[in-house]
């Protein structure tokens, strides 16, 4: 077996620079391996070569960044978990539920139900995995002030939890701005290291909205290069949070209106391209009749496009 490494003895980190690494949430080995040198420069206040160097080491010492070979890959592939959404059928949309090691997105319209989806899951993933859980806790971070603690517990009933314990395992952090936002994601991954070994290691990371912020801080034309590419490395952020963790991403996203659209349906995802680029699955959610809902498939790597509907009830989402 390998003997254990810290941080503190890669080559060209000293004290002082363990100490603001950890400051910066960069906690383990894994989480300095896949870092870019530009983040540890502005974190650890060390220059480009000394970042690279240190990069470098922690990928050797924890096998990560160079080839893999695909039998590796299927093995990783593997340990991909699967959350269900409390609903059958949305289930089977997406092969079985949401998947660890990826992101999903779910855009529609306000009432949809994407708010409603990230309380299930955040008591879903607490189920053990015959029930279609993950074992696990949940962070949550919410950047429209909408998680709902009497929500969780309508919902833990509906699942017969104990919503006492349910409510212990959820981690909200309230996102006050963009780069707030971008900040939680890196308390995230502490929180994460923290829980590790723990009965209910973070195995869900929901961002609710993950557009709302960056879509009214930057206004206007010459904003919008700047605004996609902090989104860009936020998602990418996340995502490497979901390989590092076996972790489910699931982010929402308004829909805004396109006043051009003469044909089909003129809403489309805030964030564009960036976002569906990242995103490994995409759902569009509308309103249906009642509790009613529809989702569909836009985006997936190996499933075809389809339509399901479902119900947001007071227990929570079902068929
Ligand atoms: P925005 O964040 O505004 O874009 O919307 P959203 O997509 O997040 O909508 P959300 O998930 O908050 O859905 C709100 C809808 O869920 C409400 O209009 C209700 O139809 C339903 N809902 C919310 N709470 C309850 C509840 O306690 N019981 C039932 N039966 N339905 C609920
Ligand atoms: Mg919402």
């Amino acid at each position: 077996m390998k003997r254990e490494v810290n941080i503190e003895d890669l080559p060209g980190v000293g004290p002082a620079i363990a100490e603001k690494l950890h400051e910066a949430g960069f906690n383990s080995l894994e989480a300095i391996a896949v870092a870019s040198p530009a983040e540890l420069v502005a974190t650890a206040e060390i220059g480009e070569a000394t970042a690279a160097k240190i990069i470098n080491a922690a990928r050797e010492s924890a096998d990560i960044g160079g080839f893999e070979t695909g039998d590796k890959i299927l093995e990783r592939r593997q340990g991909v978990g699967k959350l269900t959404t409390g609903s059958k059928s949305f289930d089977t949309l997406l092969g079985g539920g949401l998947e660890t090691q990826a992101m999903t997105e779910f855009y529609g319209e306000f009432g949809s139900g994407k708010t409603q989806i990230a309380h299930q899951l955040a008591v879903n993933v607490q189920l053990p995995p015959e029930k279609g859980g993950l074992n696990g806790s949940a962070i949550m971070i919410d950047t429209e002030n909408t998680f709902r603690p009497e929500r969780i517990k309508d919902m833990a009933e509906g699942a017969e939890l104990d919503y006492e314990d349910v409510l212990k395992n959820i981690h909200v952090a309230r996102a006050y701005n963009s780069n707030h936002q971008i900040l939680l994601v890196e308390r995230a991954r502490e929180l994460a290291e923290d829980l590790k070994n723990t009965e209910k290691p973070i195995r869900l990371m929901i961002i609710d909205s993950a557009t709302a912020h960056f879509r009214s801080e930057y206004v206007g034309r010459g904003t919008l290069a700047d605004r996609q590419q902090k989104i860009n490395r936020h998602l990418h952020d996340a995502l490497r949070f979901a390989d590092l963790n076996n972790a489910v991403i699931m982010i929402t996203n308004q829909v805004m209106v396109r006043p051009d659209a003469f044909f089909g349906d003129p809403t489309r995802p805030i964030g564009g391209h960036i976002v569906g680029h990242t995103a490994t699955f995409r759902l569009y959610l509308r309103k249906s009749k009642g509790e009613k809902r529809i989702a569909k498939l836009v985006d997936s790597p190996n499933l075809p496009e389809a339509e399901v509907v479902f119900s947001v009830l007071s227990e929570g989402i079902r068929d």
